[in-house]
């Protein structure tokens, strides 16, 4: 039996329990057996949740991408390491082989060097999902420069804080992005975002749209031309085990994002084991996440994972509804995919149209799929099962987080029997527990509580960027000893979890996460706002949507509404990205608020969702005469 490619059921639970009896023995034959180290480690984990400090494989030495391509370069240097999909079906594919890889990222990492980036500078990537993005990832890797990926649908003011935050030397993107039958002015957006980022002294770009941008000199250099010029090998950094590999940008319940920041060996290890397992990969699949690499699944299960097991990993530039709604299935014909891993309002919005879009094509090669991001809903899991995976292809509802940087509770297909809507067992090394109101830990199945885990696994994030205070404050406070999630979980009668949502200030659209302070933070820029807030309600592609109650000021009482809704989900647009947009805008005279001046945003949650039948008391409230008119005035 290995511990690394569990293959039945009855192994995965003895597999389970050697983990949690000794997660140190698990982990460290794990590490041994399928890596490439430069120094062995001295002590496999050190860790205290109070602090909190977590270290795994101290002392060890090693270079990701050494193990994510260099050690492949024998054995698999004419597979296809990275195969690209453009956003326009009728250009082609392109076919990376790990020896292109190689000789692509050692000639990015030169440049990098070149242009003074050193182990330990962050570096900001804003591009579309175009090879230049997991490239550019891997060559800070090679040579120990730390990224900090922004997705490329976040806004100047977004992007601006991400790089004064982790205080970057240097921005990659690229003249523009395709999306559909969008043009999107990415280097508009980078040169709008500078003028607030005086640190920032060398900006690359990739030629993609070939629009006309402006550059500045001495700032701002065309990526190709360095590249050619660029030495096709590059000696890779050695990297102790917890040195950081990259910043990850996510939203909290303040308006400030959080740099999750995640280190080297723990989490190639955890990314790694996941992959194999989650996704049951074999030698000559092909697997296709549809994420972008702006966000954790693009980091773990687009680029790392993948690399780090040998895989053909699948990346695609365009959005599933171009040039029709069986843009997804075309390509899982065209490339003949076997493993395929989307989120749930992707399936909802392709569920909606046409079985055409489906049925034209062939499915056949499909082994596995999966899930992320959020619940998916039990029709959603249904219409995905009968008509893409055509009842023979389990799915794999996965649920993790960009604090965990890894698939945490996950079916292993072909062992773990599925359950509709539940992410089912905990992945090996993996110690749950749901928490009542009370911070004491519910034993035994058929339980509903907060969900935490009590004990480390490789790849958690060490740190906030800069503020490790607020990590304590966000993860290890609410349970004593314990990494609080931030979600709501049930456990069933045979001990399978499902999530069932965030219990913070936390809203997930359409799979990304949505702090509701920035928007509210956004929104009253407004000269005409005086207080605002934001709640989640049910959509049914989307998840939830976003619900705003707006309370104007005195100047702003007479100006049209349609305009004022307008000119707020342009604040929204500029300050966040239009992901943030809110679907509905209610004017207020005052919102419902605690005597100690909280608003109540459960009330609130209840009348966007046309739930009031039960408001709950309403009379310890400062103002409960407000609650009536919002709820005649509900949209
Ligand atoms: O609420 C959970 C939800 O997404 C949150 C994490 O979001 P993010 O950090 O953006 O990472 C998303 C990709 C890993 C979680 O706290 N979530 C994620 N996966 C699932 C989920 N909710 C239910 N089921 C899932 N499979």
């Amino acid at each position: 039996m290995s511990n690394y490619h569990i293959k039945h059921l009855e192994e995965y639970f003895q597999v389970y329990r050697k983990s949690v009896q000794n997660p140190e023995a698990f982990w460290e034959e794990v590490a041994e057996e399928h890596f490439f180290w430069r120094k062995r480690w001295d002590r496999v984990l050190e860790w205290d949740f109070t602090k909190p400090e977590i270290k795994w494989f101290e002392g060890a030495q090693l270079n990701i991408t050494e193990n994510c391509i260099d050690r492949h370069l024998r054995s698999r240097g004419n597979k296809t390491a990275i195969l690209f999909e453009p956003n326009d079906p009728g250009e082609a594919a392109e076919h990376i082989t790990y020896r292109q890889l190689h000789e692509r990222v050692s000639k990015f990492a030169n440049v990098l060097k070149e242009k003074g980036i050193k182990k330990g500078d962050r570096v900001i990537i804003y591009l579309p999902m175009i090879p230049e993005l997991a490239i550019s990832v891997l060559a800070c890797a090679r040579i120990g420069a730390i990224h900090s990926v922004v997705f490329a649908g976040f806004s100047s003011t977004a992007l601006a804080t991400r790089i004064n935050d982790c205080g970057a030397k240097m921005v990659i993107t690229s003249d523009g992005s395709y999306r559909g039958n969008k043009t999107i002015d990415l280097k508009g957006i980078v040169d709008e975002a500078l003028k607030q980022c005086p640190h920032v002294e060398t900006v690359l770009v990739a030629k993609r749209t070939k629009e006309k941008i402006s550059m500045k000199n001495g700032r701002d250099h065309w990526l190709q031309p360095l590249l050619d010029k660029a030495y096709a090998d590059c000696v890779a950094e050695i990297m102790e085990a917890e040195d950081p590999l990259f910043i990850l940008y996510t939203s909290g319940s303040t308006g400030r994002p959080k740099g999750m920041m995640h280190t080297t060996a723990g989490y190639m290890v955890y990314t790694a084991y996941t992959f194999k397992n989650v996704f049951q990969y074999r030698e000559d699949d092909v697997y296709w996440c549809t994420a972008d690499i702006g966000w954790i699944t693009g980091h773990s299960y687009i680029v790392y994972g993948p690399l780090a097991n040998g895989a053909t990993t699948v990346m695609f530039e365009g959005a599933p509804s171009y040039p029709d709604f069986g843009r997804f299935w075309e390509i899982v014909q065209k490339h003949k995919i076997n493993q395929f891993y989307t989120a749930p309002t992707a399936i909802r919005a392709l569920a909606k149209e046409s079985l055409d879009f489906v049925t034209k094509y062939d499915l056949s090669s499909l082994k596995v799929l999966g899930t992320v991001g959020e619940p998916i809903n039990e029709e959603a899991w249904h219409w995905y099962n009968d008509h893409v995976g055509d009842k023979k292809c389990p799915i794999v509802d996965t649920w993790w987080q960009t604090e965990t940087g890894g698939i945490l509770i996950s079916p292993i297909p072909y062992s773990t029997p599925t359950k509709p809507t539940y992410a089912t067992l905990p992945v090996p090394g993996v110690q749950p527990a749901l928490m009542d109101e009370n911070g004491k830990e519910i034993k035994g199945n058929q339980a509903d509580g907060r969900l935490c885990i009590k004990f480390p696994w490789p790849s958690i994030a060490r740190t906030i960027w800069g503020d490790h205070q607020r990590y304590k404050d966000t993860y290890f406070s609410a349970f004593e000893g314990m990494y609080f999630t931030g979600d709501g979980a049930l456990r069933d009668e045979v001990g399978y979890y499902r999530i069932t949502g965030r219990v913070d200030d936390v809203i997930i659209v359409s799979g990304h996460n949505l702090g509701t302070a920035p928007i509210e933070d956004a929104i009253n820029e407004h000269p005409a706002v005086a207080e605002s807030a934001i709640v989640g309600f049910p959509h049914d592609v989307k998840g939830n949507a976003l619900y705003g109650y707006v309370i104007l000021k005195e100047t702003g009482e007479s100006r049209d509404r349609d305009n004022l809704k307008k000119e707020i989900n342009q604040m929204i647009t500029e300050h966040i990205g239009p992901i943030a947009k809110l679907d509905k805008i209610q004017f207020v005279p005052g919102l419902p608020k605690t005597r100690s001046g909280k608003i109540m945003r459960r009330i609130l949650r209840k009348i966007a969702s046309k739930d009031t039948s039960n408001l709950g008391d309403t009379s310890t409230l400062l103002n409960p005469e407000v609650v009536e008119q919002i709820m005649k005035e509900s949209l």
